[in-house]
């Protein structure tokens, strides 16, 4: 079969794997190649066990793979043959030198457009999928066009805004697909053929344009945005416990104003994932750095309030159990940084399993999808882990139980026979909010929600 366009993706990862087999399965007359500088992804992404979790994944790769889907390790080959390069590769934020701890890690995205350069045997169009600071792709057009060999390359950008336990839907039905490019005539015949692509499926108002800078940081403001949500009423929750007020409540109230809205309003432990905090520090650090100390200031406070939402609840935890943890035993409900993923990347779950630790008590670990990445997390991590997918299992013998992801499991198992099994006094805290609170104070346990006074069979808190 002859393709009309033919397409690869640097980085098979939870966003290259999922966005290419959305390509691949809307647009059968092209050609779709992910590759990776990791085998064992490949391999995974070749076998029936893919790499990462997320629900109609495997229905969607089993539709196309071999079709005109195919993963690969040979980079090289990949970018010979292949006309329009996505690239999906990891930016993490950097660990060493200047920008340490906040700027983004670019030495993966360099060494890719170095690749591109180096194996290119005809003009292309590259394509950033990763979330880059802001003028990045300047850079990426300077090392790819930094030779004179009669070969153009016009960098797009083209950020991905799925959800980690949504992505498939997000990616089928998307709010919006943003395509920044150069206002060159290059430029702008290269953004057309991505808009043609995705013309296949996505609505065409849904399909917005723009100058490649604008593109570059609405991923990073979007990203900012939706995190600066969560730590707003995060703080709240703070003042809530404070004045006997509900966050839930608060939150339902302001959340109907429809300036507002209601999306994003849940008070929890705070949030994870591999994106969120590295983007906003990433923000953070441009601000710096062209002075705006006082615009960085404000979103720096959003990963504060973060931290603080998390330590908090460890302190709540210590507070309700009279001010020791050392030799309880306390089940950890959910691992991952969300439901419906097994990714536990900058999960709240690692930094309140290492500070329960610390505090000497036992951990046992329990969730549908994420054992296997939570006991990479907490390798080399002293004290007693047991790792129990069963959720009952897990809370058998245990003084408390953290609630830490909002897995729907959750919320209907036999509450009774679990109270039953445990140490008493027995306690939930809901990390969540997302139990019958009720309930469970009816059935015997102490309920501690996050921003809403606690339920409790003691009588000087009543
Ligand atoms: N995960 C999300 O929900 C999400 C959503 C939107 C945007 N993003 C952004 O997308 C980018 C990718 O994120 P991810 O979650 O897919 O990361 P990931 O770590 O899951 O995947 C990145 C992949 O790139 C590969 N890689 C690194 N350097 C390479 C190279 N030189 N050649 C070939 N492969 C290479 C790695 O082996 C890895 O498999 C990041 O910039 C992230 O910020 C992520």
């Amino acid at each position: 079969m002859t393709f009309e366009k033919t397409i690869l993706c640097i980085g098979a990862g939870y966003v290259g794997g999922p966005t290419m087999a959305m390509i691949a399965s809307q647009c059968p007359r092209c050609r779709v190649t992910v590759v990776d500088i990791n085998p064992e992804r490949i391999a995974a992404w070749n076998s029936d066990n893919l790499p990462i979790y997320e629900p109609g994944l495997d229905e969607l790769v089993r539709a196309t793979r071999g079709r005109n889907l195919f993963f690969s390790t040979d980079i090289e080959q990949g970018i010979r043959e292949n006309e329009i390069i996505f690239v999906s590769v990891n930016t993490p934020t950097k660990s060493f030198g200047l920008g340490a701890g906040m700027a983004a890690d670019l030495q993966y995205w360099e060494k890719t457009a170095r690749q591109i350069l180096e194996f290119s045997e005809s003009s292309k169009i590259v394509i950033e999928k990763s979330t880059l600071p802001v003028k990045t792709a300047l850079a990426m057009e300077r090392i790819l066009n930094c030779q004179e060999n009669g070969i153009h390359f016009d960098v797009l950008s083209n950020p991905e805004f799925l959800a980690e336990g949504t992505a498939v839907r997000d990616l089928e039905h998307p709010d919006r697909i943003l395509i920044g490019s150069r206002e060159t005539d290059n430029g702008l015949k290269a953004r057309q053929t991505l808009v043609d692509i995705y013309a296949s499926w996505v609505p065409k108002e849904r399909i917005l344009t723009s100058n490649i800078w604008s593109s570059e940081l609405s991923k990073l403001v979007s990203n900012a945005f939706l995190a600066q949500r969560i730590s707003s009423i995060n703080a709240i929750s703070a003042l809530c416990e404070k004045a006997e007020a509900d966050v839930t409540e608060v939150s339902r109230a302001v959340g109907m104003d429809s300036r507002i809205g209601p999306k994003f309003l849940n008070a929890s432990i705070g949030f994870g994932g591999s994106c969120f905090r590295k983007d906003i520090l990433n923000l953070v650090y441009l601000c710096r750095n062209y002075g705006l100390d006082v615009v960085a200031d404000y979103w720096e406070s959003v990963v504060k309030i973060n931290d603080y939402q998390q330590e908090r609840f460890i302190r709540n935890m210590l507070g309700a159990m009279f001010n020791t943890l050392a030799g309880k035993r306390i089940c950890l409900w959910g691992f991952a940084f969300k439901a419906n993923t097994g990714d536990t990347r900058e999960s709240p779950a690692i930094f309140i399993a290492r500070r329960l630790l610390e505090e000497q008590a036992e951990i046992v670990v329990s969730d549908p999808k994420a054992l296997g990445n939570a006991r990479t997390d907490l390798t080399g991590v002293r004290g007693q882990i047991r790792y129990v997918e069963d959720p009952l299992q897990a809370a058998e013998g245990c003084h408390a139980i953290a609630l830490l992801t909002e897995w729907d499991l959750y919320r209907n198992l036999d509450f009774p026979k679990i109270f039953d099994s445990m140490a008493k006094p027995a306690f939930i805290f809901d990390g969540r909010n997302i139990l019958d609170h009720r309930r469970c104070f009816d059935i015997g346990f102490n309920v501690y929600p996050v921003g809403k006074p606690p339920l409790t069979h003691f009588l000087e808190e009543r």
